[in-house]
């Protein structure tokens, strides 16, 4: 049989595997492992977008997918109080040291955002940096991000997002998917982040389109978008 169909079948495997228990678990434990190397090019270079994005956060911050705690060093003291809905448990040891660095009132949550149990209009700003690529349902998500914040609160986010439908890089992010999906914890490089923001009810929604260069992040996740909606 040609290496083709070899390569098909065993990525088939690890497909079925990867919806199993311990599968999903593998996978998230080769996220953790396999991160902190992707991030190393990508946080001198997003440093500076994300201290002046974050300049203004103050009080109770809720950080979706917060991962090993990379923004914490950008938090600035206003933030008083700290939620992290990061569902990956090999994430975690990380994560709690950069909290207890960072010496501020921090509430682990070992969920999803999709089953964030966080009260109604009770947090000041919602932050997510490259996370909404991964939850399960986008709009879901944006629409219980909305549910948390107080009026006036605020979303600041720094996503990759689909590169413009039919482009090259837009038909390369849809053959990539399936296998960047299962490396990268279910990570979709195709998503239309910016128009879900946009469509999911903030009254006031700012973003910046960028192109990360390629040192920083792999071409096919290189279209991003920062930007902050306001309740
Ligand atoms: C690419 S990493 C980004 C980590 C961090 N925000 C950063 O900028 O370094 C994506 C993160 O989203 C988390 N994640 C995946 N699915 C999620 C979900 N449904 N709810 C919340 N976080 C999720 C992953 O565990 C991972 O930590």
């Amino acid at each position: 049989m040609p290496l083709l169909v070899y390569t098909l079948i065993a990525f088939f495997v690890l497909f079925l595997l990867s919806l199993t228990p311990p599968g999903a678990n593998f996978r998230r434990w080769m996220m953790a492992k396999l991160y902190s190397s992707v991030q190393k090019p990508y946080e001198p270079y997003i440093a500076g977008r994300k201290k002046t994005l974050f300049t203004n956060l103050s009080g109770t911050v809720l950080e979706i997918g917060p991962g090993n705690g990379a923004n914490f060093v950008h938090l600035p003291e206003s933030v008083n109080r700290w939620i992290g809905i990061e569902p990956n448990p090999h994430m975690h040891a990380e994560l709690r040291k950069a909290g207890e660095e960072r010496s501020i009132e921090a509430d682990f949550r070992q969920v999803g955002a999709e089953g964030m149990e966080v009260e109604d209009g009770s947090v000041d700003s919602v932050l997510s940096t490259l996370v909404l690529c991964s939850v399960r349902n986008p709009e879901a998500v944006l629409r219980d991000i909305l549910r948390v914040l107080k009026p006036g609160g605020r979303f600041v986010f720094i996503e990759h997002v689909a590169a413009p439908s039919g482009s090259r890089l837009h038909r390369l992010q849809r053959l990539i998917k399936p296998i960047w999906w299962y490396i990268a914890d279910g990570c979709c490089p195709d998503r239309e982040l910016g128009k879900m923001i946009r469509n999911s009810g903030f009254t006031r929604v700012t973003l910046d389109e960028f192109t990360a260069p390629r040192e920083a992040m792999p071409g096919f996740v290189s279209p991003q978008i920062s930007g902050v909606a306001v309740k």
